[in-house]
C-alpha cells in the first residue's frame, strides 16, 4: 500500500516565476463613444425623446481582473456583467488522477477533481446552475458563505437534487475571504470520494501579491486503488475516516511552484479531509496568518505551526527570503515500533530562484475588528457518544441523535456565547452554518485563534466558548465536521427568527 506522500500545484497553472498575481495587469482602457451627455439626467431626457438616437450606455469603466490563483482550475464565469458571476456544476462519476500510476474511481465536480475553483468579488452575485449526475441525490454547502438558508445545500431546508436533476444556486456574497463548497448528502462518502472545491471571494480592492496559491487539502483512504466501504470498523465510527494518502489539489505529488526571491505571496488553505486536523508549517519560507474562516484579520500574526482542522481556512502571507526550496509540510501521527510519532509529509514545494527582488510591503486593507458586544444569552452544546448494538456508534449534541428540529430559537442578531462541552477523547472540529464567530481564547494552541470563524476545533476532554452575532435568519446547522460523526448523528439544526 502507498505511503503517505505530499503534493504540489498542477503543473499546467504555473507560469514564469514572475507572472505574479494579475491585479496589476494592464487595465482594459474605458473608450467612453463619443458622447453627449453622460450624467443620469441626460440619459432619463434622452431615452423620453423618441429619435433621441442610440442610447448612450452611461455604463462604469470595467472592473480590474481579479487576481489570478495558482492551484484547481478555475470556474469560467459565463456572465459578462459586472456585480454577476455565473457558472456550471455538474456532479458526476469520473476517474480520480492522483497520480501518473494512481486512477481511482470517485465523484467530481465538472469532471475535475477537486471541483473548480469558484471566483467572486465581495457584494457580487453569484448564480450557480447545477447538475446532479450521479446515481444518488446530492446538495451543494457554500461552506461559510453567509447566504440565505434556502441557498445553503441543507438538505433540512433544500430537497435535494435527485439524479438528472437540476438546481439553481443564486445568492450575494457578503463577505471576501476563503470558502469552500462540498455536498450536504451522505457527505462522509460523497465528500471523500472527491466532491469538494475551493470558493475565494476577493476583497473590493485585493491586496496585490507577487503570486496567489489555493492549496486545497485532503487525505482519502485507499485500499490499492479502491475507495473501501464507509463506517464499517469501529474506529472510523469513533475517529471519522483518516485516509493513508495525502493530497493537495488532489494530487500525491504535485508539480513544485515556482517563485523569486524577495517574493511575497497569498496562500489560501482549507482542510477538506473527512476528519485529519492537518498541522502544517513551512520550511524555507516565513509566514503569517492574514486571514482566516472569515476573511482578513484586523491584526496579522506569526505562528510556527498552524493547526487545520476539517473545514477551517487559513490565509497567509509568505515571504521568501532566500533561494532554494520551499516546502509546505503537515506534520502526520504515525505509528512506529508501536509509538505514536509526528512524521513530516511534504504537501508542497516552490523552487525559489535567485533574484534581486526586493521584498515589497504588500499593504493590506484596514479590517474591521470583529464587532463585540455582551452576550445576551448563552446557551450549551454538549457532545457525546453512545453505542447500540443495532445501529453501532451513534454521536449526539446536548443527548440529540440528528433531531428533526431546531435546538435552538433565536432572534436575528443576538449575540450568543456557545459553551462546546466535550467530555470525552474525540476531538470535535464544531461547524455553525450561515454565521461566524470568535473563539474565546482559551491558552491552548487549538484555541488561540484570532478572527471570525465558521468552524473551531473542541480537543478531547475540553470546553471551548465562541462568541456568535447570528445576524442571517434562517435555519442552520450546527455540526462536528468530523463527517463520519455528523451523519451518526452529530448534527442539529438552530432557528435564527427574522423579527424585522
Ligand atoms: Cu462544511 Cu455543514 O459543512
Ligand atoms: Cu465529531
Amino acid at each position: 500500500m502507498r505511503t503517505i506522500l505530499v503534493v504540489s500545484l498542477l503543473a499546467g497553472a504555473l507560469a514564469a516565476c514572475d507572472d505574479g498575481a494579475s491585479g496589476e495587469s494592464p487595465m482594459i482602457e474605458f473608450e467612453p463613444e463619443p458622447v453627449v451627455d453622460q450624467s443620469v439626467d441626460a440619459a432619463i431626457e434622452d431615452s423620453a425623446v423618441i429619435d433621441a438616437g442610440p442610447m448612450v450606455d452611461a455604463m462604469p469603466p470595467p472592473l480590474p481582473p481579479l487576481p489570478e490563483i495558482i492551484g484547481p482550475s478555475a470556474a469560467v464565469d459565463s456572465n459578462p456583467a459586472d456585480g454577476v458571476v455565473e457558472f456550471t456544476l455538474r456532479a458526476s462519476q469520473v476517474t480520480l488522477p492522483l497520480a501518473d500510476d494512481l486512477q481511482v474511481r470517485g465523484y467530481g465536480y465538472d469532471d475535475q477533481f477537486p471541483g473548480p475553483l469558484f471566483q467572486a468579488r465581495v457584494g457580487d452575485e453569484v448564480v450557480v446552475h447545477f447538475t446532479n449526475d450521479l446515481d444518488e441525490p446530492t446538495t451543494v454547502h457554500w461552506h461559510g458563505l453567509r447566504i440565505p438558508a434556502e441557498m445553503d445545500g441543507s438538505p433540512r431546508v433544500q430537497d435535494p437534487v435527485r439524479p438528472g436533476e437540476t438546481f439553481e444556486y443564486r445568492f450575494t456574497v457578503p463577505d471576501a475571504g476563503t470558502f469552500w463548497y462540498h455536498p450536504h448528502v451522505r457527505s462522509n462518502e460523497q465528500v471523500e470520494k472527491g466532491l469538494y472545491g475551493m470558493f475565494v471571494v476577493h476583497e473590493a480592492e485585493p491586496p496585490v501579491f507577487d503570486a496567489e496559491r489555493a492549496f486545497v487539502l485532503d487525505d482519502i483512504l485507499l485500499n490499492g486503488d479502491q475507495i473501501p466501504a464507509f463506517l464499517q470498523t469501529h474506529p472510523e465510527q469513533m475517529h471519522g475516516r483518516s485516509g493513508n494518502v495525502l493530497l493537495t489539489n488532489g494530487k500525491v505529488e504535485p508539480a513544485p511552484g515556482a517563485a523569486q526571491k524577495g517574493h511575497v505571496e497569498r496562500w489560501r488553505l482549507v482542510n477538506v479531509a473527512n476528519a485529519r486536523t492537518m498541522d502544517v508549517s513551512l520550511e524555507g519560507a516565513r509566514f503569517r496568518v492574514i486571514g482566516t474562516d472569515g476573511g482578513l484579520l484586523a491584526e496579522p500574526y506569526e505562528t510556527e505551526r498552524l493547526q487545520l482542522a476539517v473545514g477551517q481556512r487559513y490565509d497567509l502571507e509568505v515571504h521568501y527570503d532566500s533561494a532554494g526550496t520551499a516546502r509546505l509540510i503537515s506534520h502526520v501521527r504515525v505509528i512506529e515500533d508501536g509509538a505514536v510519532v509526528l512524521r513530516p509529509f511534504t504537501l508542497q514545494t516552490v523552487e525559489v530562484a535567485a533574484g534581486e527582488g526586493l521584498p515589497v510591503p504588500v499593504a493590506l486593507p484596514e479590517a474591521d475588528p470583529p464587532a463585540r458586544g455582551r452576550p445576551i444569552r448563552t446557551v450549551n452544546f454538549e457532545f457525546d457518544t453512545v453505542a447500540s448494538p443495532i445501529s453501532g456508534q451513534r454521536w449526539r449534541i446536548n443527548g440529540l441523535d440528528m433531531p428533526e428540529e431546531p435546538i435552538f430559537e433565536f432572534q436575528k442578531g443576538d449575540y450568543v456565547r456557545m459553551n462546546l462541552i466535550n467530555e470525552a477523547n474525540q476531538e470535535h472540529p464544531f461547524h455553525l452554518h450561515g454565521q461566524f464567530f470568535e473563539i474565546l481564547p482559551a491558552g491552548t494552541p487549538e484555541t488561540e485563534q484570532p478572527g471570525l470563524k465558521d468552524t473551531v476545533l473542541v480537543p478531547g476532554n475540553s470546553r471551548v466558548s465562541i462568541f456568535a452575532r447570528l445576524d442571517n435568519p434562517g435555519r442552520w446547522m450546527a455540526h462536528c465536521h468530523i463527517l463520519e460523526h455528523a451523519e451518526l448523528g452529530m448534527m442539529v439544526e438552530i432557528e435564527v427568527l427574522d423579527t424585522e
